[in-house]
């Protein structure tokens, strides 16, 4: 039997660490021949996923530019992709989410009428402003797709509401496929200052912070918020990875540097990252991988965000909106920090996103669909 040719685009760091086990159980399947093209909308990010996961990606367009705007983003990957898809000529396209390389991904599919399969489908806050640009993103993405793997049925939901109803599969999200390759009982960091952290007697607050529609006043409100939780908290330590973004790094470090306790470090690799995780206190970000990464290793996370697409570990009550403004965001860390019983009803570990087998799923719902076996996958039970 010929075998199916299938082709994963990705350009981000997320994306990478979710596409990546994907790319990696496609490439084991005997009639799957699997082909990785990265656009580096992301490139040390990037780099770095592809290092721990030992992929070499087939194509790299390898777009990224200093400050760059959504529009070169998205022209230089369809430009990028034109060459790529007329050589490969791939019978699926995969992508996944809902980043600007997510988007021109499956335009540039459609418009070389090539099948389109969305990986993490079905996420939506039904605000169109935010998250910024990425709410528009997925949504168009669904309109293209001809394979959707949602992650839960809250997402599967969503599409049915859009009357996407045909090739919908639920598989739960890749990224706990990934959580469970990485984190290690026994980890020495690479990083010293995460070694040299005291992590029975301090508690280590995580934070991430890079959403573009928290440029500007929500990100200064964020920072003050942060500092003032470091000076209100003696024992606890602040671990913020910065990311590249150089708005990110200025508004960081103008707010946050020269305190003796909050540690601004450089992007972690993905397995330091979830290791650090997995040792924390408490998780402060409006990072949507951390949200769901944080509540299966039983750690309380404050969002820095107006809202979520991932309600669900919100209902399971580990995952708080704690929105932008500097006051709610102080106080809900300083009740987390002074009451052991708020503490406690968030600090338990919940796996509403996945169970680790999503990317097999994701697979034979590829291998059935193509006539490649008998059966569709059995579905995620969230
Ligand atoms: C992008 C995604 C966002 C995702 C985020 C994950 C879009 C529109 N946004 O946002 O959905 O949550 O990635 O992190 O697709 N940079 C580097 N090196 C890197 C990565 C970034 O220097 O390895 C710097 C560059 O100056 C780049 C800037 O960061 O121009 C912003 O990167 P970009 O991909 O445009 O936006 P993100 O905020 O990372
Ligand atoms: N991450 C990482 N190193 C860091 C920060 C994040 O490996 O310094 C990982 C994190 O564990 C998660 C993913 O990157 O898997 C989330 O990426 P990000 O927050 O950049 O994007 P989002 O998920 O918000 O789109």
């Amino acid at each position: 039997m010929k075998p199916v040719t299938v082709m994963t685009i990705f350009g981000t760091r997320p994306e990478a660490i979710k596409m990546a086990p994907l790319a990696l159980e496609l490439s084991r399947r005997e009639n799957i021949r699997a082909l990785c093209c990265v656009t580096a909308q992301h490139r040390e990010m990037l780099d770095s996923v592809l290092e721990i996961f030992h992929l070499k990606p087939d194509y790299d367009l390898n777009i990224m530019e200093p400050r760059q705007t959504l529009s070169t983003i998205t022209s230089k990957c369809l430009l990028g992709m034109d060459g790529v898809l007329d050589e490969a000529r791939p019978d699926l396209v995969l992508v996944h989410g809902d980043t600007s390389t997510t988007f021109a991904g499956a335009l540039s599919a459609f418009y070389h009428q090539i099948p389109v399969g969305h990986v993490e489908a079905g996420l939506r806050t039904y605000d169109k402003w935010s998250p910024f640009p990425e709410e528009m993103n997925r949504k168009m993405v669904g309109a293209i797709a001809d394979l959707h793997f949602c992650p839960t049925v809250t997402n599967r939901d969503n599409l049915a509401r859009e009357n996407i109803t045909k090739g919908v599969f639920l598989t739960g999200n890749t990224v706990i496929d990934a959580l469970q390759t990485t984190v290690k009982r026994d980890y020495t960091f690479q990083e010293e200052v995460l070694n040299r952290l005291d992590y029975q007697n301090r508690r280590v607050i995580l934070v991430t912070c890079h959403r573009r529609e928290n440029y500007g006043q929500p990100m200064t409100n964020i920072m003050t918020a942060l500092r003032r939780i470091a000076d209100a908290f003696p024992d606890t330590e602040l671990v913020y990875p910065v990311h590249l973004s150089p708005v990110v790094q200025e508004a960081a470090h103008k707010y946050l540097d020269g305190h003796p306790r909050i540690h601004l470090i450089a992007p972690l690799a993905v397995d330091e990252m979830h290791n650090l995780m997995a040792r924390c206190h408490l998780v402060m970000t409006d990072s949507g991988g951390l949200q769901e990464e944080a509540p299966a290793l039983g750690k309380p996370v404050l969002v820095l965000r107006r809202e979520t697409e991932r309600p669900e570990a919100v209902q399971a009550g580990t995952v708080k909106l704690a929105g932008v403004e500097e006051e709610t965001i102080f106080s809900l860390a300083s009740e987390l920090l002074t009451s052991e019983s708020a503490y406690a009803a968030m600090a338990h570990a919940v796996n509403p996103y996945g169970d680790g087998r999503a990317c097999r799923r994701i697979a034979d719902a590829i291998e059935w669909r193509f006539g490649l076996r008998q059966t569709p996958p059995e579905e995620f039970q969230g």
